[in-house]
């Protein structure tokens, strides 16, 4: 029995650019429901844009457009952006239609009804020049514990405290600079508090088939610390849809954008529903035999994995089959950034480089787990270059010119006896079960064991051999056409990750487009094949160095509303920022920030260079001695090339004192002394003021 599955994946937000970022869920989520396709499942993939919230309608307002003209505008870049990635959505909406407005009030009337919506007035800051009440996000000030000014309401990016924005010394909107006023406003609140949905979360949350292991302990730690009831309304100005009232009458108040953003999944399905005469019901009602699974990533589970589950179960409708969770990109080992280059959008990668190799990367990376994944872009040139190009459209490229050449494009029987590697990979289902578990790095690990396979029984045969001696025509007819079947099987395989390739192989192989079974059957004899024509490039490093290079922004000066993600100590209060911020990651080269008891971890202290001298057989060393006031220290610094050791004695310097002490060729190097550099020069050792002691602390 075919299985019915809907899979989603979180819906970007309608006023930033698709990023590479992005995609590691997007280009996931569709690996996943094209394999369910090929696999013969009936699968439906939906999507849409996320388009409430005060970040929008200020940001459409400082264009000088509306809202809807910024949403509709974006809807097309996205749109646009998925589809140069081959990401196959069944649908892609929006948020802000009929349909999502529907279920936003069938829930929110069903919560109410069932006594889990509750009114309560709550006081916050106001901007009483532009009239709206304000989120953390778009209050500063000075921070309460460490004075730095022009901090965010919720946490202070020069220590690193958390706060309250009402804890803020002389507040200032964001939005107008004007001083916000304390104002009382009533507030629906989703009763989170209460018993039932606790216990409810506690049992759904405990089932793995749910969450994965690790989302498992973190839900379990939010559930221990208990959950408080869930601020769902919004005042005027607010682009979303208004509650309604009891009798039909409006409220003034909006659903908060992150109420109607899940809500936006049965939107987009409706949608289709409408379009192709498919049954809402059959995969939303409570008992529904259909699947759903919601590819996430980690900053928002607390939204998919609480609040969620809890809104449908009150709600009369089923609960989601799994929430499948992924980690962040880093790109080389780190943060995605914008002045290094490495924030790269969608459209800017699809200027330069081919899209399936960055899904063929992905995929090798993903493991179905939370873990941060990283695009070393020297991997990724290396990776696809030795496994794609090298491996499997290498079997293609050394057989298929001699089926056209020399048996006018006609296959051979098949060599029975060099394909039971491939049997027994099928017999085992290691792939699919791989795929299906999401661990898309051991899939591809497996099917590249096979090209490995196929690659070495073209070495061994050599038919290039064979087709320059007289008499063994059926003996390359066969290795050909078995490497043939072999590549086919390896198309298949990898199908779901390089979706366009295994089209125009398709074409090539002149197969009607390939599903999961077709493994069973050999390429017949007397199968007529078309002439190869090269299938893939190779990666040239040098496009990747254009376009770090043209994603490298100077650092400009932040914009007021595209504040950077704070660090907060619960992560969905996290997500709950991001929403109210611009949809923008990264705003700074001086991220990750840190804080200042990380910077008082490193002990810093004046240094009289008492002694400096060569050292035998280093070409760039110098010995140090190092007076600390008291104590002294043997460091060796790499400042030979600057120095001359007999001009240093005596003088005061900076070092780390407490460095570990390392281990050096020479002796043991106690510290370490700071020196400036880069391309201009250097390095220039530091020096205080006069009047600084040896032993004084730097901080
Ligand atoms: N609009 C919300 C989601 C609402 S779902 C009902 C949102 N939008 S987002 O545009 O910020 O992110 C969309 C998805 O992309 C999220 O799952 C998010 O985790 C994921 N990613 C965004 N940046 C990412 C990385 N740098 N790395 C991996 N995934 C990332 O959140
Ligand atoms: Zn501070």
């Amino acid at each position: 029995m075919p299985r019915k599955i809907l899979v989603t994946s979180a819906l970007p937000y309608a006023n930033g650019s698709i990023h590479l970022g992005h995609l590691v869920e997007y280009i996931q989520t569709d690996i996943w429901a094209r394999f369910q396709k090929m696999r013969g499942n009936t699968c439906f993939y939906c999507c849409a844009d996320d388009t409430h919230g005060t970040p929008i309608m200020l940001r459409a307002e400082k264009e000088g457009i509306t809202p809807e003209q910024l949403i509709d505008r974006t809807w097309h870049e996205h749109k646009r952006d998925f589809d140069g990635f081959h990401i196959d959505f069944d649908n892609y909406y929006s948020t802000n239609t009929p349909e999502t407005r529907h279920y936003a009030d069938t829930i929110y009337t069903r919560l109410k009804q069932a006594g889990l919506i509750e009114i309560r007035s709550i006081e916050q800051f106001y901007d009483p020049v532009k009239e709206m009440f304000l989120p953390d996000r778009f209050i500063k000030g000075e921070c309460p514990k460490c004075h730095a000014k022009d901090q965010y309401g919720d946490n202070c990016e020069a220590c690193g405290a958390a706060y309250q924005p009402t804890d803020l010394i002389e507040p200032y909107s964001a939005v107008s600079g004007a001083k916000p006023v304390r104002k009382e406003s009533d507030h629906h609140f989703f009763k989170l508090s209460d018993p039932r949905c606790a216990d409810f979360l506690k049992q759904w949350t405990a089932d793995p088939a749910h969450v994965q292991a690790e989302a498992a302990n973190k839900l379990g730690e939010w559930l221990q610390a208990g959950l408080s009831d869930w601020d769902i309304s919004r005042d005027a100005p607010y682009f979303g849809f208004e509650i309604p009232g009891d009798d039909g009458k409006p409220t003034g108040k909006y659903y908060y954008v992150w109420l109607d953003a899940p809500i936006g999944y049965m939107g987009s399905f409706q949608n289709l529903c409408d379009k192709t005469g498919l049954d809402f019901n059959e995969f939303w009602k409570p008992d529904s035999d259909a699947e759903l699974y919601h590819f996430i990533g980690k900053d928002i589970l607390y939204f998919h994995a609480l609040f969620w589950p809890a809104e449908l179960a009150h709600a009369g409708f089923r609960t989601p089959t799994g929430v499948f969770c992924h980690g962040f990109l880093t790109v080389n080992g780190l943060k995605m950034s914008k002045s290094r280059g490495t924030f790269i959008t969608a459209e800017s990668y699809l200027n330069h480089l081919n899209p399936e190799w960055l899904r063929y990367y992905y995929a090798a990376k993903l493991n179905g787990s939370m873990e941060d994944i990283d695009l070393n872009l020297e991997d990724f040139a290396a990776r696809v270059n030795s496994d794609l190009v090298g491996k499997y459209v290498n079997i293609a490229s050394r057989c298929a010119g001699f089926i056209s050449k020399r048996f006018s494009g006609k296959l051979g029987a098949v060599d029975m006896n060099a394909t039971t590697e491939f049997s027994q990979a099928y017999a085992d289902g290691a792939i699919a079960n791989s795929y299906e578990e999401r661990d898309f790095g051991r899939a591809l690990r497996e099917i590249m064991r096979l090209a490995d396979v196929a690659n070495q029984y073209i070495a061994e045969r050599k038919p290039w051999e064979m087709a320059k001696q007289e008499g063994r025509e059926a003996e390359l007819l066969e290795v050909c056409s078995t490497a043939m079947t072999q590549f086919r099987d390896l198309t298949l395989y990898l199908k779901p990750v390089l979706p366009k390739l295994a089209e125009q192989v398709e074409a090539f192989l002149n197969i009607p487009p390939l599903t999961w079974t077709d493994i069973w059957t050999p390429l017949p004899a007397g199968h007529a094949i078309n002439e190869y024509q090269h299938l893939m490039t190779r990666i040239d490093p040098k496009k990747i160095e254009i376009m770090v290079e043209e994603n490298k922004q100077s650092l400009a000066p932040v914009p007021e509303v595209a504040a950077p993600a704070p660090i907060k100590h619960a992560e969905h209060q996290q997500s709950e920022a991001k929403a109210e911020a611009a949809a923008s990651d990264e705003k700074s080269m001086w991220e990750p920030f840190i804080s200042i008891d990380d910077f008082t971890k490193v002990d810093l202290r004046i240094a009289r260079i008492a002694n400096a001298e060569h050292v035998e057989g280093a070409d760039k060393l110098l010995k140090l001695t190092l007076d600390l006031g008291g104590e002294t220290r043997t460091v060796f610094a790499g400042i030979k090339a600057a120095y001359a050791p007999e001009t240093l004695i005596g003088r005061l310097t900076v070092m780390v004192a407490n460095l570990a002490p390392r281990k050096m060729k020479f002796g043991m190097s106690e510290g370490m002394v700071c020196a400036a550099s880069d391309e201009r020069g250097g390095p220039f050792l530091l020096s205080p003021d006069s009047g600084a002691q040896p032993g004084m602390r730097i901080k």
